[in-house]
């Protein structure tokens, strides 16, 4: 499996297709990282908050792979994030992964209307992980651009990627273009939209004429349109599936009447990160 790399604005690369582990019971995430790696998978984007680190860890050393052939992600527990939170924090994720460097670490929300507001703060702890080299790369997630403007700005350090939600019903338009302005990489979470997308006649009549699956397609779309993906799934012919995307293309009109689909905030699945406010107890 030849997987395209992008280059991150750290110099790094990452694998334009991983696997994302959110909602994998840690009882199964060994096994479901074992059957990525085996298909050929070589990035695992997981967090904290997940509660599956150190199984994502276990399934990395036992697959024998060498530790800089695999991009490994986590993200700061929304819990963790006054700076001495953090510090600890991140040092408890790279021993529940068994590592001694992560290739990113991200802030996980913002949280604008927690910790005064002060995500500035946060980030610039951040930055010292990859000033220390314990991160290759640090980046955020679920960030608008007035909050990439924000810490921009007040730190001068640019985030190597914004982790937020993109599908073909929500295309994130805004984000994605402050993304590019900033020279920020997007990753596309629940990038087939937990599977709410894969019944769409638009994107099923593109796939019939591809022989390729509607998640096949949709995966491929992203891919086009220069965004990194992991799709999660604990089956075994699906992981395979989401990895068969490099054998075929689609058009400009074929990727242009899939991104029409957008359907703006009404598409969003997950929470809207100018108010999501989470906090695990
Ligand atoms: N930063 C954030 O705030 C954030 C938020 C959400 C997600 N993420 C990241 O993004 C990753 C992917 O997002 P996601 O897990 O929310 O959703 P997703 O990848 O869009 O969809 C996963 C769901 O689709 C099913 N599925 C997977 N492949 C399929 C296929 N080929 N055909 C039919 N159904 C399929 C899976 O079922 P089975 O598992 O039962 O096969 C699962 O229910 C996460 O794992 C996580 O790493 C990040």
């Amino acid at each position: 499996m030849s997987v395209p790399t992008i280059t991150l604005n750290t110099g790094r690369t990452i694998p334009q297709l991983g696997f994302g582990v959110f909602q994998i019971d840690p009882a199964d995430t060994v096994a479901a990282v074992t059957t990525a790696l085996e298909i050929g998978y070589r990035h695992i984007d997981t967090a904290e908050m997940y509660g599956n680190e150190r199984e994502v860890g276990e399934a990395i050393r036992r697959s024998g792979i060498p530790r800089e052939e695999i991009f490994v992600t986590s993200k700061l527990n929304n819990g963790f994030h006054r700076p001495e939170d953090a510090e600890r924090e991140f040092a408890d994720t790279l021993d529940a992964l068994g590592l001694e460097q992560i290739d990113l670490f991200l802030i996980h929300w913002p949280l604008p209307t927690r910790y005064d507001g002060d995500f500035v703060a946060t980030w610039r702890t951040m930055a010292s992980f990859a000033d220390d080299g314990r991160a290759a790369s640090v980046g955020v997630s679920n960030f608008q651009p007035a909050h990439l403007a924000r810490i921009i700005d007040e730190t001068g350090v640019i985030p190597a990627v914004n982790q937020v939600e993109v599908h073909p019903y929500f295309g994130n338009e805004a984000v994605r273009a402050a993304d590019a302005a900033h020279g920020i990489a997007t990753e596309a979470w629940s990038p087939i939209a937990q599977g709410k997308v894969l019944g769409d006649p638009v994107i099923e009549e593109i796939a019939t004429a591809h022989g390729k699956s509607t998640a096949q397609v949709t995966l491929r779309w992203h891919l086009e349109r220069g965004d990194i993906v992991f799709p999660k799934s604990v089956t075994p012919d699906r992981i395979r599936e989401n990895a068969e995307i490099f054998d075929f293309s689609l058009t400009p009109d074929e990727v242009a009447a899939i991104s029409a689909l957008d359907r703006g905030e009404e598409g969003r699945t997950g929470p809207n990160p100018d108010e999501f406010d989470y906090v695990p107890r």
